[in-house]
């Protein structure tokens, strides 16, 4: 007979204590400690090595969540794993952000508690019990390790840069965000599962900040921060880049309005004034060479179309990257669809010059309205979640 199939049998093997090992196989960890990773592997064995020691009498599992590393992480990490069932690794294919990374291995996890720390080394371990006992105390729904508390530091792994960076976006976290956790941009902290399970679909899954974002989507936190001293790196570098530093933004902009203007409208809105720029510029190039004005004007919207949806594809969309066959094809549609938006832009614009007839109300109201559209329809259409 297949055992499985009957619970019973099951639960009368575990409570008759017969087989405590297996019994034990069919329970989750109490603590999930998720570890984002991107080329880090080099520093795999030794974070496991330093989790089993610091984590003693703690029933614990680590996930990895890899996106793919080129320097065979995931390899590494499934090595450790078919000797030691607390180790599992996600590889994810075609995806990139450490926000989402985080929070696939979170929703994985069916532990009370869930961790998150970086898989550099950077983050101090020794620091897990502490954050975990808090936890069990049950006042707690999300203890924070803080580089900007009482003997809490970054100076270790941070450049001077990346230091007045990070304290300049940990004032404007608390400025426009009013959130009063001293380390926001913290990658290290523990909170309870549960909390993650309820915003989930909300949070962004971009750019580095995940903590600031669950903390701002879920109401009546109760948070506790504790100090570390953030290291420096041992193998490996960094994987914050400018894209980041714009991402953090835009997330600022979103919870500061309610999550009313999205960081992706920024972005397309950034994209689109580069590409009136290009646009005029190619106009004027070509006007100037002594071609027709339709002529030229035809080019010019060409090139800023194509420019907008190259730029929008690398950064915009860069979660939903379209890549070649798919490349040409999206061009396709973004053209269709920018070719619409421009009609409905002179439509109204026209029906407003008519009733007001000031010029710029006009312009803008065109402006406005044919970004809109673009926004909407490419990202329901050309850059829709496949
Ligand atoms: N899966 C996945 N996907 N992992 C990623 C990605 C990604 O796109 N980008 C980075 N990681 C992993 C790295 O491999 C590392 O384990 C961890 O995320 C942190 O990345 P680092 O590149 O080392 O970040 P950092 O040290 O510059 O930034 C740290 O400090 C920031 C505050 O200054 C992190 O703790 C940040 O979370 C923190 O905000
Ligand atoms: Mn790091």
């Amino acid at each position: 007979m297949n055992q499985a199939a009957n619970p019973t049998h099951i639960e009368a093997t575990g409570m008759a204590g017969d087989s405590p090992a297996s019994a034990r196989g069919h329970r989750s960890a109490e603590l999930t400690i998720v570890v984002p990773t991107l080329n880090e592997r080099a520093n795999i064995a030794l974070l496991v090595d330093r989790l089993r020691g610091a984590l003693q009498g703690i029933d614990w599992e680590v996930v990895f969540v890899d996106d793919d590393s080129r320097d065979g992480t995931i390899a590494a990490i499934r090595e450790i794993a078919v000797r030691d069932h607390r180790v599992r690794g996600i590889r994810r294919i075609a995806r990139r952000g450490l926000a989402g990374a985080c929070l696939e291995g979170i929703l994985s996890s069916s532990a009370p508690v869930v961790a998150v720390m970086d898989g550099d080394l950077q983050h101090d371990e020794t620091r897990l019990a502490a954050m975990f006992d808090i936890m069990r105390g049950g006042e707690t729904d999300i203890v924070i390790a803080s580089r900007y508390q009482d003997e809490g530091s970054a100076s270790g792994g941070l450049s001077r840069l990346r230091s007045s960076g990070s304290r300049l976006a940990t004032r404007l976290a608390q400025l426009l965000l009013k959130t009063p956790i001293g380390d926001p941009m913290s990658g290290f902290f523990m909170l309870r599962r549960e909390i993650v399970d309820q915003v989930a679909p909300r949070l962004s899954r971009q750019g580095f900040k995940i903590l600031l974002d669950i903390v701002a989507s879920s109401p009546a936190m109760r948070i506790r921060e504790i100090p570390y001293v953030f290291g420096p790196r041992l193998h490996g570098q960094s994987k914050l880049d400018s894209t980041v530093v714009l991402e953090y933004a835009g997330l600022l902009v979103a919870k500061a309005s309610g999550d009313v203007i999205s960081t992706r409208f920024l972005a397309f809105g950034l994209v689109g004034s580069a590409g009136v720029v290009v646009h005029l510029a190619t106009l004027h190039a070509l006007l100037s060479r002594g071609l027709p004005f339709v002529a030229a004007q035809t080019a010019a919207m060409f090139t800023a179309m194509a420019f907008n949806y190259s730029l929008n594809n690398a950064f915009t969309y860069r979660d939903l990257r379209r890549r070649g066959w798919q490349f040409l094809t999206g061009f396709g549609m973004f053209a269709a669809l920018c070719s619409v938006g421009v009609v409905a832009g002179v439509g109204v614009s026209s029906l407003l010059y008519t009733s007001s007839s000031r010029w710029w109300v006009a312009g803008l109201a065109a402006a406005v309205v044919g970004a809109a559209w673009n926004y909407v329809t490419n990202s329901a259409i050309t850059w829709r979640a496949r």
